[in-house]
């Protein structure tokens, strides 16, 4: 690979949500595209999407559909990344795969460029996995903070949207607040019951009473980290906002930070936009004003009332773009310029 060079891009699940934002980033970044090959399954093959000013022609995702390709950025889900990631990595692809599939592989790098871009550098598998949304913008936002003071122990809490479930999820969600609005009752067909105007978790359960979600912040942020000993006590928690996770963050240090510290410390860092106003209601990082944007927000930050030396702060951003399709494509971007 060559600064100048051209790549040929494969895009696996081209018509989900992800794969949408993912087409949209490539074309926004410029990134050096010279073919490129939109997959989804049997059920989208013809489709067309648009991609940039022109479109794109969707085709049905099979063994033979990687040859020539040098990046294939997958958004397809866990199974189909199980089966057709070391397919692509042995046609001579990289693959950046957005599912849980292969995150936790330990031949397999975790990958936030802002935090850990060397890991990127090896592979075994050819396959660099893309970490959890809620994950990637909580190390972000941590990882400046964490190199200043080394993080012993995080509480959070996600208040996350429907669009990390899928393009279903969205529709699903619009289609119940029409349902409540018009006094109709309301018919679940993504989520497991009312999410219009409710707050729910809506993860497969894990171990110990926890969802599968909460244990991919803790063993994720672990790994990215490059830190076994951090304590993670997570809650995640679905909201009815179309696009755009926040978190509230409680963390607690080995050495004390003060609030002052920390904004300064965020104020120049890597990926992130500190809102550094004092509280005034509603003027504070928001999904909707996050919504469409690269950056990780992160707001309110302030001494924890209770634990010296401690602090807590809010943290947005669009789990769409952060958290997958641009943290996909940066890692991409990355690894040409190293080259
Ligand atoms: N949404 C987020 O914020 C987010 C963030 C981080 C990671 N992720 C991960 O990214 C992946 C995709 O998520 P999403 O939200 O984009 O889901 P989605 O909107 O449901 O899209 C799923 C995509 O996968 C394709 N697909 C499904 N089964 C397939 C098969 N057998 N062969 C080929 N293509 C297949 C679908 O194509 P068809 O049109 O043919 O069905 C569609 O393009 C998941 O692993 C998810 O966990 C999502």
């Amino acid at each position: 690979m060559s600064h100048d060079q051209s790549f040929v891009v494969a895009v696996v699940g081209a018509t989900g949500a992800v794969g949408r934002e993912m087409l949209r980033t490539l074309e926004q970044r410029n990134f050096p595209v010279s073919r490129l090959v939109a997959l989804a399954s049997k059920r989208s093959a013809g489709q067309v999407l648009p991609y940039g000013k022109s479109e794109i022609v969707v085709t049905e995702l099979g063994p033979q559909s990687f040859e020539g390709v040098h990046f294939a950025l997958f958004s397809a889900g866990a199974s189909v990344a199980r089966e057709y990631g070391p397919i692509a990595a042995k046609a001579g692809a990289i693959v950046i795969d957005n599912s849980s599939a292969w995150r936790m592989d330990p031949e397999v790098p975790l990958v936030v460029p802002e935090v850990n871009m060397a890991a990127a550098q090896h592979r075994p598998k050819g396959i660099i996995a893309n970490p959890n949304c809620s994950t990637i913008q909580m190390v972000v936002a941590l990882k400046p903070l964490h190199d200043a003071k080394r993080i012993k122990h995080i509480v959070v809490s996600t208040y996350q949207a429907t669009s990390g479930k899928g393009h279903a999820a969205v529709e699903d969600l619009l289609a119940q607040a029409r349902a409540v609005l018009d006094g109709k009752p309301v018919e679940a067909t993504v989520f497991p019951g009312q999410m219009a105007f409710n707050v729910m978790s809506d993860w497969k359960p894990g171990d110990a009473d926890y969802s599968e979600e909460e244990w991919k912040m803790v063993h994720e942020t672990r790994k990215i980290m490059g830190d076994d000993s951090i304590g993670v006590s997570p809650t995640t928690v679905r909201v009815p906002v179309v696009n755009g996770h926040s978190e509230s963050v409680h963390v607690q240090f080995h050495e004390p930070i003060t609030a002052e510290e920390a904004k300064r410390l965020l104020r120049n860092a890597d990926g992130v936009v500190l809102a550094d106003e004092p509280y005034t209601p509603g003027k504070h990082p928001t999904p909707a004003a996050a919504s469409g944007t690269d950056p990780v927000y992160v707001g309110r930050i302030r001494d924890d009332v209770a634990v010296k030396g401690a602090l807590n702060l809010w943290v947005v951003a669009d789990n769409l773009r952060k958290g997958a399709a641009l943290n996909a494509v940066q890692i991409a971007e990355r690894l040409i310029k190293k080259a």
